[in-house]
């Protein structure tokens, strides 16, 4: 007859990970989401279409949506194993100063039309992950507001040039003014991309 070895609960307790329970419907459904596609699939869900489609959709056929698409696919991680990772730096210094990751949060345009808090969130997380924040011309929170939430936060700023330069110019001094180390200009937006319906 077999004989069995009943495991003690000391040796099982590690492998039992239980979850507090999270009582908050947003923060469950976001806990939930592993990846870019799964926050995707939640904000169809909760956003309305026009907006939804404003931030998901691009130009026409989409075609050089798919490529960006396609070249962050081709990249691929090449595993380091055996080595020492206790101290891992993803830190980058980025136009002068030092970034936690080489990467910043891209200005969108109309941003609280898709999420209430807008910029003011995207600069908060941006602040508490230590990575530079954009500000759009188009943005729907003024420039002071945006460096106001997150004074402790690294702030660029980004520039459409209107015909009117007087306003375009006194917008980049309030931004100065305001704390944010950098100015992106856009110049590939002479006019808009044409909405395809599908
Ligand atoms: C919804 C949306 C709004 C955007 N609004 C702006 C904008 O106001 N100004 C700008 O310079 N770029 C704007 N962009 C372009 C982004 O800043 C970024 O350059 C572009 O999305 C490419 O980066 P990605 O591959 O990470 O999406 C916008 C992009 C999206 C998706």
């Amino acid at each position: 007859m077999v004989e069995r070895r009943i495991p003690k609960m000391r040796d099982l307790a590690p492998l039992m990970q239980f979850k507090k329970p999270e009582f908050n419907a947003r923060r469950r459904r976001l806990a939930a989401a592993t990846s870019i596609y799964d926050l995707r699939a939640i904000a169809k869900r909760v956003t309305p279409r026009a907006a939804f489609d404003y931030t998901d959709g691009a130009a026409e056929g989409e075609i050089s949506l798919a490529r960006a698409r396609q070249a962050f696919h081709d990249i691929e991680f090449h595993p380091s194993v055996l080595r020492d990772v206790s101290a891992v730096d993803t830190s980058r210094e980025v136009l002068g100063r030092t970034s936690a990751m080489p990467f910043g949060i891209a200005p969108t345009g109309f941003t609280r039309m898709m999420q209430t808090e807008g910029e003011r969130a995207g600069a908060t997380a941006a602040a508490a992950a230590g990575i530079p924040f954009s500000l759009s011309t188009m943005g729907t929170t003024s420039i002071e507001d945006v460096a106001a939430a997150a004074p402790d936060g690294r702030n660029w700023f980004q520039l459409y040039m209107w015909t009117d330069r007087e306003r375009s110019l006194a917008l980049v001094d309030r931004a100065a003014a305001a704390g944010y180390d950098a100015l992106i200009l856009t110049v590939d937006t002479p006019v808009g991309g044409a909405a395809c319906e599908t």
